[in-house]
């Protein structure tokens, strides 16, 4: 193992992949404009009150929507929903991403994608400048859950599911 000031950013991004993670898009909505993005970064930060934490990149066109909407979405992606990630991941206008459909409105007027294995509503409480990233951490105050629905993974930059025999299968990248 090496160690030392300056690891490259490539290395620790190749090693970060092998950090196995669900997928999820985190959406926000203010004065009639949707946006949202493909995020990993997620966790889970106390349970009273509920509350998450995701990580975004400070120049995404998400983050100053969400900033004036006070508020965001998280909705966690299933297995059959690779095309999603990669539709939100793209750096295309917002109009794009939610042109086609296949999301609905939760009670906070934020756009949640349909089929979601669950999908949280929540209140932005802080956002915190982190280097090249905003840490965003939000109270929950709505939650939807699909019982049924199996979870979209990512792997070594590739998306995975789980088989009905536990082995994870990897399926295609990103791009
Ligand atoms: C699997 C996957 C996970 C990602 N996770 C994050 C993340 O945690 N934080 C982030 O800022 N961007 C993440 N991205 C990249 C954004 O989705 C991408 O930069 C997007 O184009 C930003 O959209 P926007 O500028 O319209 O908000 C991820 C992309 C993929 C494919």
């Amino acid at each position: 193992m090496s160690a030392g000031p300056s690891v490259d950013p490539e290395r620790f991004r190749h090693a970060m992949g092998r950090w196995a993670t669900g997928v999820s898009i985190v959406t926000a909505h203010h004065e009639g404009v949707d946006a949202g993005l493909t995020v990993n970064a997620l966790l889970s930060v106390s349970l009273r009150p509920p509350t998450v934490l995701v990580s975004l990149q400070r120049d995404v066109d998400t983050l100053p929507v969400l900033r004036r909407a006070g508020g965001f979405g998280v909705s966690f992606l299933a297995a059959d929903q690779p095309e999603l990630s990669r539709r939100f991941a793209q750096s295309v206008p917002s109009e794009a991403k939610f042109r086609d459909g296949g999301w609905h409105r939760g009670s906070t007027g934020v756009p949640l994608i349909d089929g979601a294995v669950a999908a949280l509503e929540c209140r932005l409480v802080s956002m915190t400048p982190t280097f090249d990233h905003e840490l965003v951490v939000g109270e929950v105050v709505g939650i939807e859950e699909r019982p049924d629905a199996e979870p979209l993974l990512f792997f070594r930059g590739r998306y995975a599911d789980v088989e009905r025999d536990g082995r994870i299968r990897l399926g295609g990248g990103p791009g």
